[in-house]
């Protein structure tokens, strides 16, 4: 088979990424005799039409390099701001840039934000074949997203590392760690390096809870603890805040009302940028074992993807051109069961795949003892 795929990376860069770049572009050129081109900076590029052609020699040596060699940015395909406010529908003009290529696919690297611009793309005729990357593991229909075990792994050592600390000072660490609106890598984490607290945004928590829970260690002798929380946990008082205003803001007819509640809705998460240390500072005073904030941030994102991730990103980005070669596209390679599936983009996009309330790592933190905030 001849013809033209070509790549794109989306959202935020992940480890991996450069190894299904990899693995898409040899397996179409030596299994299939397919040229591949890369757009530069996401769906940005593709608008652009910046391409850079990808060969022999720009995928040699990127397996184990971080981020995207492509560049990656976040916008939305069918509402693309100009710069002066206006939005605009910018998926003719991506098509005319895959009709001038005569892409036989265009596959999208990419997490949730990327498979609703993947479907979108779809729906206006381009041969969309997508993969799933993030470091938040919270793409629907996989089992996992590529990405997610190197930064499962930096969280955990920055967990092990802060517990010498946290004893000799018999402080109260608390350690941030993203996932957006999903707890897979802080309870991982959590639970891989035996973290005292674990706060997901899928648990609302209680201050008074998991000052009570440290209160007991203290008691018991242990008078330093570690809390790791999600950049996405909320208490309960503000998630209930939170869904409140969503409800609202759903059923709202009028546009004065809504314009007040979208204002209070955005002051709410402008205030929950500063929740982790706003808990650190409550739990010292109700505890008084003094305590201290680290904010792991985009350390979890970079660097050399773990072999895991290496190994997925390879079995997918082949997998990709086994389906492209018949002609499946409007789908997502999934990994199922250790196995690539294919799942249509209908499917996946818009849904985000949270941490179940009865999830073995749940059930097994509980078993543990581990507070989880509720
Ligand atoms: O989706 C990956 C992620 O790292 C999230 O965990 C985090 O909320 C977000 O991206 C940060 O985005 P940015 O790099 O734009 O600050």
């Amino acid at each position: 088979m001849t013809g033209t795929i070509g790549i794109l990376t989306a959202g935020g860069d992940s480890p991996g990424l450069n190894a299904a770049i990899r693995a898409v572009g040899k397996a179409a050129e030596r299994a299939y005799g397919m040229h591949v081109i890369g757009f530069r900076d996401g769906f940005a590029g593709l608008m652009q039409n910046r391409t850079v052609r990808l060969d022999g020699d720009s995928l040699s040596g990127i397996l184990t390099k971080g981020g995207t060699i492509l560049g990656t940015s976040r916008i939305k395909v069918h509402k693309v701001d100009l710069g002066n406010g206006d939005k605009v529908d910018m998926r003719p003009m991506m098509c005319r840039v895959v009709e001038q290529h005569d892409l036989t696919a265009l596959i999208c690297m990419g997490g949730g934000g990327t498979m609703k611009n993947a479907l979108r793309l779809h729906d206006v005729g381009i041969p969309v074949v997508a993969l799933p990357k993030t470091i938040d593991n919270d793409v629907w229909g996989t089992d996992t997203t590529f990405g997610f075990d190197t930064a499962l792994s930096i969280a955990t050592e920055a967990v092990d590392r802060l517990h010498s600390t946290a004893h000799s000072h018999h402080r109260i660490m608390v350690v941030e760690i993203m996932g957006h609106n999903a707890g897979w890598l802080t309870l991982g984490a959590g639970l891989a390096g035996g973290a005292d607290v674990i706060l997901l945004p899928e648990i609302p928590y209680s201050e008074d809870a998991v000052a009570r829970s440290i209160l007991q260690r203290k008691a018991a002798g242990s008078n330093f603890s570690i809390v790791a929380v999600a950049e996405g946990a909320m208490s309960a008082q503000v998630r209930k805040r939170h869904d409140e205003l969503k409800a609202l803001i759903d059923r709202c007819d009028d546009p004065e009302e809504e314009k007040l509640l979208e204002k209070e809705l955005a002051a709410l998460h402008e205030a929950e940028r500063r929740s982790t240390e706003r808990l650190a500072a409550a739990l010292e005073e109700r505890t008084g074992l003094e305590s201290r904030v680290t904010i792991l941030g985009h350390v979890q994102r970079g660097g050399t993807p773990s072999a895991v991730d290496r190994l997925l990103a390879t079995q997918l980005g082949t997998a990709a051109v086994e389906a492209v070669v018949r002609g499946e596209t409007g789908v997502m390679i999934a990994v199922r069961d250790g196995r690539p599936v294919a799942v249509p983009l209908s499917e996946v996009a818009g849904r985000r795949k949270t941490v179940p309330l009865d999830h073995p790592w749940i059930q097994s933190a509980r078993r543990l003892g581990v507070c989880l905030g509720d």
